[in-house]
């Protein structure tokens, strides 16, 4: 049962974490969302530079609050891709910096395999083969998992991702950043069946569609549209915004569902798994829950606390590659966009980048 200090800057969350195989001894996480949002969206400079500010107090504190220091600690972990590099910088160096004074393993951990990893903080999973809905501001995937660190993508958006939806859309009816938050909000009392809105499909060269794939540009423009044809209705200050963000939350949350469970089926999988910063949507988290009942499909979400960006996603797939002998360079350095199917590539004994 390793215990690892786990540490995530690869967006604008700077968190810290210390777990016991998948027991969270302690966790912190310093948000950055209300500096963002004046410019509303991440400005990399500025994440960059309060990671650095924020993260030597986490680490501080998670020490604290779990009564452990170095010397009881097995692994030190970082979050080492993908993300924006300036901000991955920050935790990369730290984490390599104490593992290399206090004499400990070092582990680069693939942001999305902590996002995986996040579902065995809850309640554990039934054995065998499952499937996974990621679902965050910057992947809507699906991923059949065989096993620790085995993964296949059965499912991608080729243009948004949900969260990036929310978030733009949000921006559209001026709604503040982060867009999911703030949408759930503005949907509760409005009519999801108001507005019809397209189930963005993706189209095969040669005919038909990808079943498991997502679009969500052609759902941000039919929202443009619909917002601009009621503006010159009703004026910009009486649009009706609550049907508006429920009916645009039900479509996203409809494909959602509906594909993952069609995937699950079609791969003989009987356990459906749902992570990510979207993951915290109720709407999502209930119509999920509904049709894995009615489709014989078991299924996990993970525990609302670790669907948005934390450390201790990042220790659980640390503890997990540790416990499996694995451990990265002390060189390894941090990569924006390595798929996830190449995540065992930061576990090389010579450093892949
Ligand atoms: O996983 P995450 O914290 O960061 C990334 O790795 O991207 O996900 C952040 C995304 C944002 O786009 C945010 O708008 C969305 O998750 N999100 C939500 C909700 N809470 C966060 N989307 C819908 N409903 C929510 N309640
Ligand atoms: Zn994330």
């Amino acid at each position: 049962m390793p215990t690892v200090l786990a540490l995530e800057t690869s967006c604008d969350e700077s968190a810290a974490a210390i777990v016991r195989d998948q027991t969270v001894l302690a966790s912190a996480v310093a948000s950055q969302v209300e500096e963002h949002a004046r410019w509303g969206g991440v400005v990399p400079e500025i994440a960059s530079r309060r990671h650095v500010e924020a993260l030597p107090q986490l680490i501080a504190q998670v020490c604290h609050a779990s009564g452990l220091g170095p010397g009881d600690l097995d692994g030190i972990a970082a979050t080492a891709a993908p993300g924006l590099v300036g901000a991955l910088l920050v935790a990369s160096v730290t984490g390599r910096t104490l593992a290399r004074l206090h004499g400990k393993p070092f582990l680069g951990v693939h942001h999305l395999e902590g996002h995986l990893c996040s579902v065995q903080l809850g309640d554990p999973l039934p054995p065998g083969p499952y499937l996974v809905l990621l679902v965050s501001g910057g992947h809507t995937e699906l991923l059949r998992v065989d096993g620790p660190g085995v993964y296949s993508r059965l499912g991608r958006s080729h243009d948004d991702a949900a969260g990036e939806a929310f978030d733009k859309v949000a921006r559209l009816l001026q709604l503040g950043y982060p867009g999911g938050p703030a949408i759930e909000q503005a949907a509760q009392g409005g009519d999801p069946g108001r507005f019809v809105l397209p189930k963005g499909r993706v189209s095969k060269p040669e005919g038909g569609y990808y079943p498991y794939d997502f679009s969500f540009s052609g759902l941000k423009t039919a929202m443009l549209r619909q917002v601009r044809a009621l503006e010159q209705l009703l004026g910009s200050n009486n649009l009706p915004v609550a049907d508006l963000a429920a009916s645009f939350e039900q479509v996203v949350v409809e494909v959602l569902v509906e594909r993952s469970c069609a995937c699950a089926k079609q791969q003989g999988l009987e356990t459906l798994v749902l992570v990510g910063g979207v993951a915290a949507n109720k709407r999502l988290r209930r119509l999920l829950e509904e049709r894995c009942h009615r489709d014989g499909l078991n299924w996990r979400v993970a525990p609302l606390p670790y669907c948005t960006d934390n450390a201790a996603m990042i220790g659980v797939a640390a503890a997990q590659r540790l416990s499996a002998g694995l451990q990265s360079s002390m060189e390894l350095a941090v990569a924006p966009r390595l798929p996830l199917e190449e995540a065992s590539r930061l576990y090389q004994a010579q450093a892949c980048f």
